[in-house]
């Protein structure tokens, strides 16, 4: 059932991923084996991706992979990988991580970056190594706008050329599944690499890149976790009986993001033959981490609870129990499907990392010895 509702997925929302793919390394280099004080390895790889659409294989443009692992770390650590709205310098600023070609509008105490931290809340830009560190995670971090650009032209002109062989413009793939389809290359990377712990690959993706985080979990099994924080429309929401963001204004607003026949279902979302708990159900029984805010009701988090309701069945096939919490407020974070929500908007603030890492450490802590 897993192929024919992800074909489904495709055809409808997504638009069709390729049927083969590869991942070159072009550069692999140490930036500072004692980065942030001495508490982390900063390395970086530059990475061109290649996908294949009916025998037709195309490369993507390079992009760079950052991997910043804890210095004392004792065997495998899990490894959380993170696409972020600004380049991986403000990701992980360090004078070794370059910004990209156009430069870092996320970066200094300029207008722009501090408008970001006003909107978008503290960790917009930059999550907060030192306790990643500290708490034992490597931290992975890209940039999706070097392959496949967040802007209706640049992002439509990369979908195209990488998807050259795939005939049907209705069911091509919009930059949500190219950008899930990135997480996937650089787990191809990740999940060579001894230092980490194979059956911790975590993804992480607030917002729109929360939506591609939960695609790459439901289209690849090798990611064993996924926080997805205020996916929204065409992420953890249910569209069917829709609140907050509709069709019409996503397909509107971001034709890029998605196939153009989700489109079609402007105002008719109820036709829609699948809806978003069963992308949830296509992650069973891995874990999921669905964050939240209040007053985020463009989100819809009631939406997003439903959905993580209804994907219980696929859990219970495992012998799983899904979403525990009866109630959207009683966070658990132990729950194959955690649901966190707090008050205030849309964005990354003080409250969410400590969510997010307590319901990490709930699989990946080793228990004190
Ligand atoms: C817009 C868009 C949302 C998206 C969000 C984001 O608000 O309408 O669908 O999730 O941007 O990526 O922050």
């Amino acid at each position: 059932a897993a192929p024919a509702l992800r074909a489904q997925f495709e055809r409808h929302v997504y638009g069709v991923m390729p049927e083969a793919s590869a991942t070159k390394i072009i550069s692999h280099r140490i930036i500072d084996e004692a980065a942030f004080g001495g508490a982390g390895v900063l390395e970086e790889y530059e990475l061109v991706a290649s996908a294949t659409f009916n025998g037709e294989t195309r490369d993507s443009a390079p992009f760079r992979l950052t991997l910043l692992l804890p210095a004392s770390a004792e065997g495998p650590v899990p490894a959380i990988l993170m696409q972020t709205f600004c380049p991986t310098s403000s990701t992980i600023p360090h004078p070794g991580v370059a910004p990209p070609e156009g430069g870092d509008f996320c970066a200094g105490d300029g207008p722009a970056a501090w408008l970001m931290t006003y909107v978008f809340g503290r960790y917009i830009a930059t999550p907060p190594l030192e306790a990643i560190l500290a708490r034992g995670y490597a931290l992975a971090a890209l940039y999706p706008s070097e392959a496949v650009p967040d802007s209706r032209s640049r992002g439509e002109a990369a979908l195209e050329a990488l998807a050259a062989g795939h005939g049907d413009r209705e069911t091509r793939w919009g930059a949500v599944a190219a950008w899930a389809w990135l997480y996937a290359r650089a787990v191809d990377i990740l999940e060579t690499d001894a230092r980490l712990d194979r059956s911790g690959l975590i993804v992480w993706g607030h917002s729109r890149y929360g939506k591609a985080a939960l695609v790459a979990a439901a289209w690849d099994a090798r990611i064993d976790a996924v926080v997805s924080h205020q996916s929204g429309t065409g992420g953890a929401s249910l569209t069917r009986g829709k609140k907050g963001e509709t069709v019409a204004e996503i397909a509107d607003q971001y034709p890029h993001w998605f196939a153009p026949a989700y489109a079609r279902f402007a105002g008719r979302e109820d036709e829609l033959p699948v809806d978003q708990h069963q992308l949830l159900a296509l992650i069973a029984p891995r874990a999921i981490l669905l964050g939240n805010a209040r007053r985020d009701v463009w989100s819809d988090p009631n939406g997003a609870f439903r959905a993580a309701k209804g994907a219980g069945p696929a859990y219970a096939l495992y012998g799983r129990g899904g979403l525990a919490q009866d109630r959207i407020d009683r966070f658990d974070p132990q729950a194959d499907i955690s649901f966190w929500i707090r008050p205030g908007t849309h964005g990354i603030v003080k409250e969410d990392w400590p969510a997010f890492l307590d319901f990490l450490d709930a699989r990946y802590k080793k228990p004190a010895s």
